[in-house]
């Protein structure tokens, strides 16, 4: 089945945020915000700004009726700046004007005496002076002491990796329109409706029944919606309410670059021990997290980090601490693999140091030391179904790994000024949110009259095809044609408490709890078809719109079997609630069993390095990943290209740039570069590992969104692989980005 959006977002129907036909009167806001990354403010006035004609008001931290503040995990974030502004582009005031044009020109107008301070863009600085937005965590497992003495061989080193910018195509924005009864309905881009639902309440003062929170679809969010969308909805908010007109935020795309928060660099020193045969023996290392200024999803990605930190590797004794450092950047937050890939790429690096140093390939390493079944992660979760050795095996025979690693040396042997490298990418991702009580989902499905079926469930369609896969689950439990269902959009008043689509088990958890309705709605009808056709409800099927009675099919269908239902007074609508089982983890012993199920894969990469420019191209991506019962395939593969062209871009060219005075210096597209359609590998193959899921996935088919990123680590590798290929004498730097300019400086360096 075909993705149900796409034709509309092709032919450019889809509706944004910015698409939503205007009331009449609305408003437009623009964000006056910190030109420092550190300061105290001395004096802000909007006196001139105020006075320009089509201006309405200039709203700072004082005219807010509720709280100033739009921390959920930890409340260390003002809406608006009041005393002092932790970073660069941190909101201050609000313009609201007739129009986006006048509401820009006044912030030019807005004055702010500014006391500047120092600022701390270093994760490891920040650290060194006790700046932590969390407690440190540290997972262990074994004795890493006891084993360094065991270990034939042991390096130590030292790994970086950049941030990522979302580029979610729609920016960050919000309409507000005002209700009767002091009530306010947001229209929001935002992966989160309940946490925009819920700040706002906050901000404004009022409960959470009076605020609705609409979400029809993100144009792309990949994180960076999940928290970070409540700002601009909550400003919308209280300009809508406090003016009693319908309010606009929209960011336009160099403030969202410049204001919102991304994925966290991470710095990491590592320490790797192996046995003689290749065994990694033991493993530590420290992560230094770069925060930003305020705890935002910090803390939970610093977890998922903890929890991936060993990758697809079982190391009997490892030892990591990571810690969460508060600097003068905006707040970095959730980004696809939620700190998950920064923690991989670490250990990807102790490998790749160790393989150089031992003189062998990094793969022989990493196929020794793959999990097996029964094996125990680092926090406790024995594996189960793991599916890593096969996927490496199926990897090294369909794509003829040793014949490409010939091939290569062959190649290298006959072009002296081009290279190519080779890297094995394998990675395993857990799929449940790591918090546990986000693991539920509600949905709520309605037959009507005429046959038709509307669901509202708290999934929001970001381009990732939840949708499309809700409706394709229903179809199936109700038998009965995709096109008689429709997705509604994502609504607070219809379905509550929701937990963000996120952590890539939107479809898991709402899919499973759409199921739930729909089966009790399926056994309802069937009754009334049994007491119809007076036989046992067990004989009665509701087969592609008919009723069965055992294989033969009646003339009752499905349309005046509802009709029939609706006259028998029989309710037609119900609702699904779905917890994910099983799950439970300790967070003072760091031990548990914290995810349904994890997703295992293997890439192999295959790069060529221009050694006279340092420019390269990806030539080749191979993988072979575990979809399980994959219920679309056409989506499936479409968010494995995305996330391996995303995590190769994270990995290859996307370079943020912040100046001394914590002002990004890449704050445009101009500056910014993003994989585009030349970038792409020119080969990139996906064979599906055939393997049943899990039952906690819905309709077996595991969950995809975020696994693939970390696909993209290989690609740094592979170009590590080629440079070494032409300079000998050059040392691994584990410091991600592998920009062209780095890879020229490592073609050369001595
Ligand atoms: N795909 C598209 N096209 N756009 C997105 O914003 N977000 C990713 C992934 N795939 C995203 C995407 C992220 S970060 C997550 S967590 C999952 O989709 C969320 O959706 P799911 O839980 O339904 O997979
Ligand atoms: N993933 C994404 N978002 C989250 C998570 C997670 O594991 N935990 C809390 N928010
Ligand atoms: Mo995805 S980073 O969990 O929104």
């Amino acid at each position: 089945m075909k993705n149900t959006d796409s034709i509309w977002h092709v032919t450019g129907r889809s509706v944004y945020v910015d698409d939503i036909p205007e009331v009449r009167g609305t408003l437009y806001g623009a964000i006056f915000s910190s030109p420092v990354a550190h300061g105290r403010i001395r004096k802000l006035q909007t006196f001139a700004a105020k006075k320009l004609k089509g201006v309405k008001a200039v709203l700072t931290a004082r005219d807010i009726p509720g709280e100033n503040q739009i921390g959920e995990v930890i409340k260390d974030e003002p809406l608006f700046a009041d005393k002092w502004v932790h970073y660069c582009g941190q909101p201050i005031a609000l313009v609201v004007a007739e129009s986006d044009a006048i509401a820009r020109l006044a912030i030019t107008l807005i004055h702010i005496d500014l006391e500047e301070l120092p600022a701390i863009t270093d994760a490891r600085e920040a650290c060194q002076k006790g700046l932590l937005l969390c407690k440190p965590g540290v997972f262990s497992m074994g004795d890493t002491e006891m084993t360094w003495r065991q270990c034939t061989h042991i390096f130590e080193g030292r790994a970086d990796c950049g941030g990522q910018e979302h580029l979610y195509i729609e920016t960050q924005g919000s309409y507000a329109i005002p209700l009767e009864n002091g009530g306010i309905k947001i229209h929001a881009s935002t992966q989160g409706p309940t946490h925009v639902q819920k700040i706002a309440a906050s901000v404004l003062n009022i409960p959470m029944h009076r605020v609705e929170v609409d979400v029809a679809r993100l144009g792309g969010g990949f994180g960076g919606k999940e928290d970070q969308a409540t700002a601009y909805a909550c400003m919308a908010a209280l300009a809508s309410k406090l003016l009693h007109c319908p309010v606009k935020v929209i960011l336009h795309r160099m403030d969202d670059m410049k204001m919102t928060g991304k994925r966290h660099p991470y710095s990491a020193d590592f320490k790797i021990g192996l046995s003689e045969d290749m065994r990694i023996l033991a493993y530590e290392a420290t992560f230094y997290q770069n925060g930003g200024a305020a705890a935002d999803l910090s803390p939970a990605i610093l977890d998922r980090s903890l929890f991936h930190a060993t990758n697809c590797y079982y190391i009997p004794n490892s030892k990591v601490t990571a810690y969460s450092c508060k600097t003068n950047l905006p707040p970095n937050t959730a980004f696809r693999g939620f700190g998950g890939p920064q923690a991989m790429f670490i250990m990807e690096s102790a490998i790749a140091m160790a393989a150089r140093e031992l003189e062998v390939p990094a793969r022989r390493i990493q196929q020794k030391n793959f999990l097996s079944e029964g094996d125990t992660f680092q926090y406790g979760q024995i594996a189960r179904k793991v599916h890593i050795k096969k996927s490496y095996q199926i990897a090294g025979q369909e794509f003829g790994m040793e014949k490409m690693d010939r091939e290569i040396k062959k190649y290298n042997k006959t072009h002296p000024y081009s290279k190519k490298g080779l890297a094995v990418m394998p990675i395993c991702f857990g799929i449940s949110f790591t918090t546990k009580a986000m693991n539920q989902a509600r949905a709520l499905v309605h037959i009507y009259r005429d046959g038709s079926v509307g669901i509202s469930t708290g999934a929001v369609e970001m381009g990732q095809g939840v949708n499309t896969k809700i409706l394709q689950t229903a179809a199936q439990s109700l038998s009965i044609s995709p096109r008689q269902i429709k997705l509604e959009t994502t609504n607070t008043t219809r379905v509550s408490n929701t937990s963000p689509t996120a952590a890539s088990s939107g479809a898991d958890l709402n899919g499973k709890a759409t199921q739930l309705a729909c089966n009790k709605l399926a056994g309802r009808l069937k009754k009334v078809a049994a007491n119809l056709m007076e036989v046992a409800i067990g004989d009665i099927s509701i087969r592609d719109e008919f009723v069965w009675i055992k294989e033969k099919k009646t003339g009752l269908s499905w349309q005046e079997l509802v009709n029939q239902a609706f006259l028998q007074r029989v309710c037609l609508s119900e609702q699904g609630h779905y917890i994910t089982p099983h799950i439970h983890f300790d967070k003072t012993t760091a031990k548990g069993h914290p995810f349904a199920y994890h997703v295992y894969g293997t890439s192999v990469w295959e790069v060529t390095v221009d050694c006279l420019r340092g420019t390269y191209t990806i030539d080749k991506v191979c993988i072979v990943h575990d979809f399980g019962n994959s219920m679309n395939s056409s989506i499936d593969l479409g968010q494995l290209e995305g996330a391996v062209v995303q995590g190769m871009g994270w990995m290859t060219m996307e370079e943020l740039a912040y100046g001394q005075d914590g002002k990004l210096l890449s704050n445009s597209l101009s500056t910014y570069k993003v994989p585009d359609i030349y970038s792409v590998p020119a080969e990139l193959k996906c064979i599906a590992l055939e393997a049943k899921g899990p039952k906690e996935a819905v309709l077996r088919s595991k969950a995809v969104g975020e696994p693939p990123l970390m696909y993209g680590i290989g690609a740094f590798f592979a170009l590590q692989d080629a440079i070494a290929a032409f300079n000998n004498a050059y040392t691994f730097r584990f410091d991600a980005p592998m920009t062209p300019e780095k890879a020229l400086l490592g073609l050369y360096s001595k």
